[in-house]
């Protein structure tokens, strides 16, 4: 007992943090210290509660906070308090490019964790977008290293203002759902440092993360939750993490491997990652009583579980022990508007020809609307993402609250997603409400059903399910006014483009979506999103794919290395269908000349580039200006170019601000393998700047001189 205070050392937080640690550490038993190292429900883990030392519970994650669940069941415990806001899902939020958003996300998502009693938070994800067949890209942020890292960096910091911990998943390489559990990734070091890392690396130093989740999928031979390479080489060692390696829910295979490959709490062993499982299983779990009887005959040093416990400690001091911490607000009025804020910024207006959006409201009597997705619920199904939402507005229901009594809104489905279901008379339906209706609008695209946008399965290819390609082909020919509005998490591929003037990417929004989909057909909010993936016109046009393992089997080599989303388009030649960083707005910028200061840079020089941004248009918009770097020569193969940096501004009609970018000798870099570190070259380089990665506006030169 400390003399100054009421409190042991470990309960005092005016004391240094490993003080705290050391203290709770040594008062432990061995079995205490164990029963902290694995799960004791199915989202659960012991706490010491001799010591006062709360357990903890994490949730899904990542777009809302998962309904409560059964002890040992997956089931819901059908509790009437626990509807949750549900945000956009977070290829939305990469796709606002707006960092902002970002935070508000994270501070919002965390409330609710946190007002759920909640600690961890089972989020976000950071896997790159390989192939656009990954069920789950839904729930990631896009292709793009960079893009990744600077929105994944406030969602972490927005989360942990809460006290409660994020945990950014999955470590690392889960690129795809078939084979999760089997497949051994084989990738060059370059690709993983250059692309698979970088958000990761981003979350733990800037965003300081104080959780990882292990991925399910192999590396070196090696689960990833219980992964030499990259839990203790990288994660530990080379990135500082203190926080806690959490396994995915029955991602972890072996005792001696978790205790030595550096993982620190065990979930979901004995189930198959979502829904059936052994019951009460946790004394069997790997790190549980098989840990404990090693631990006990000395074949494993307790030194091991210290630090693990130290880990865990961290955290829950970080966090459940926090005295400081908030108390949170769940399933508000303004979580619902961050959410629709959030989804008005991400949905991207991919194609706009005679400017027929926005609609306008006075120029149309009836409107009709074909498609599933106007009126299906996404906020349920995908997996481990399912939310109990508070409610969830449909595009149809915010379509017609927005135009009220003054447009005429006709649904009528056009297409059935159950296999039972007879297309062609649904079809020939819409068919004939179109002929006499002033704007079609379609809304389909994918959904959160297997083979989908959905956990434990990825799509069988790149076109639209349940025969919709049909349907908007036929529309197109008895109504020129048509508008396409394609909800998914994942591009599509679109072979009606040429025929249809409008598309809008309308990803899954979360509760309010319709209000937000809504506000951006009829033009109260100006699209600012811009797609975070390459929309390629066929499969083959991806790297994974024309290379072609996808997707291995026990084995699968990442043979187009380094080149992944516009990287690869860009080398090969390939004539994207929609291009990474694209999206249109219902107003105009125009970009003069960006300048350097500087022609020539050395080592530890800074290089500012600056341009002027005008809005030419005749309402206020935002607009997301890109920089690239390029090596114009180089010794090793290099990209054509690479996102480095990015600033979302709004201009009001007719308003002109100038962008200021820094640019640094660490944005020149690429990873050395045989060094293992990032060399940048000495010669020409250029910088980029762009609306989107096809349309380059400016580019100024510059040489980097050796040292
Ligand atoms: C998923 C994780 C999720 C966990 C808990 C796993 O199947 O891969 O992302 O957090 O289940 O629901």
């Amino acid at each position: 007992m400390d003399a100054q205070s009421d409190f042991p050392v470990y309960q005092d937080d005016s004391k240094p943090m490993e003080e705290r640690i050391e203290d709770a550490l040594h008062r432990m038993t061995l079995e205490e210290k164990v029963a902290m190292c694995h799960a004791q429900s199915k989202f659960s883990s012991a706490g010491v509660p001799r010591l006062g030392i709360p357990d903890n519970w994490a949730t899904d994650g990542p777009h809302g906070i998962r309904a409560e669940g059964l002890w040992d069941k997956w089931d819901q415990a059908e509790w009437t308090n626990d509807s949750c806001i549900a945000f956009p899902a977070l290829t939305c939020l990469a796709a606002t490019w707006n960092p902002e958003m970002s935070l508000l996300y994270g501070k919002s998502i965390g409330e609710e964790a946190r007002y759920r009693n909640k600690n961890i938070l089972l989020g976000p994800g950071v896997n790159i977008y390989r192939t656009p067949l990954n069920g789950r890209n839904f729930e990631y942020m896009g292709e793009d290293p960079l893009l990744a890292s600077r929105m994944v960096v406030p969602y972490v910091r927005g989360v942990q203002e809460n006290g409660v911990a994020a945990c950014v998943k999955h470590f690392a390489l889960n690129n795809q759902e078939i084979n999760r559990h089997s497949v051994n990734v084989n990738v060059s070091d370059r690709a993983l440092y250059e692309i698979y890392l970088p958000a990761f690396k981003a979350a733990v130093q800037e965003g300081q993360a104080w959780a990882v989740m292990g991925a399910y999928n192999l590396y070196k031979g090696q689960h990833c939750c219980h992964n030499q390479y990259l839990l203790n080489d990288i994660l530990r060692r080379e990135w500082g993490f203190d926080g806690v390696v959490i396994s995915d829910w029955g991602g972890t295979y072996d005792t001696k491997q978790a205790a030595y490959n550096g993982l620190d709490m065990e979930f979901g062993t004995g189930t198959n990652g979502l829904t059936t499982g052994v019951v009460n299983a946790y004394d069997d779990y790997f790190l549980s009583k098989p840990f404990l009887r090693m631990l006990q005959a000395g074949e494993i040093d307790e030194k091991i579980v210290d630090d693990k416990v130290r880990n865990i400690l961290r955290m829950v001091f970080r966090t459940n022990m926090n005295k400081h911490r908030p108390w949170g607000l769940f399933g508000t009025a303004e979580h619902a508007l961050t959410g629709r804020q959030i989804a008005q910024e991400g949905i991207v207006l991919l194609q706009n020809k005679r400017s027929l959006l926005p609609i306008d409201l006075n120029g149309v009597g009836k409107i009709l609307v074909v498609g599933e997705n106007a009126l299906k619920m996404m906020t349920v199904g995908g997996g481990s993402s399912s939310l109990k939402a508070k409610y969830e507005i449909s595009p149809l229901d915010g379509l017609r609250k927005r135009v009220g009594n003054q447009v005429e809104v006709v649904y009528t489905p056009g297409y059935i997603s159950r296999s039972s279901g007879n297309n062609n008379e649904v079809t020939a339906e819409a068919i004939e409400l179109a002929k006499d209706a002033d704007l079609v609008i379609f809304i389909g695209g994918l959904n959160k059903d297997d083979f989908q946008d959905c956990e434990d399965s990825d799509r069988k290819n790149l076109g639209l399910p349940y025969g919709q390609d049909q349907v908007i082909e036929e529309l197109s020919k008895v109504n020129k006014n048509i508008v396409v509005v394609i909800i998914s998490g994942n591009a599509v591929a679109m072979p009606w483009i040429d025929k249809v003037p409008a598309v809008v990417q309308g990803w899954y929004l979360g509760t309010e979506a319709g209000n937000a989909l809504a506000s951006i057909l009829v033009g109260d909010v100006n699209p600012s999103g811009k797609l975070p993936m390459t929309y390629g016109v066929n499969l083959n046009d991806y790297g994974s794919h024309a290379l072609g393992e996808y997707p291995g089997g026990k084995e699968e080599t990442y043979h187009e290395g380094i080149f992944v989303g516009y990287r690869w388009f860009e080398k090969q030649k390939i004539r994207p269908l929609f291009p990474f960083g694209h999206g249109l707005s219902y107003t105009t910028f125009s970009y003069g000349k960006a300048s350097a200061s500087s022609k020539v840079i050395t080592g530890s020089d800074e290089l500012n580039v600056s341009l002027p941004v005008r809005n030419t248009g005749s309402r206020e918009g935002k607009e997301v200006v890109q920089l690239y770097v390029r090596d114009v020569k180089s010794s090793v193969e290099r990209p054509y170019k690479e996102l480095k940096a990015f600033r979302k501004i709004h201009l009001k009609a007719g308003e002109e601000k100038h962008v200021d970018f820094t640019v640094t000798v660490d944005d020149l870099k690429y990873f050395d393998e045989e060094k293992h570190d990032w060399i940048a070259e000495p010669g020409r380089f250029e910088i980029l700047i762009g609306s989107s990665s096809a349309d380059i506006r400016s580019v100024v030169g510059f040489e980097l001189k050796q040292q």
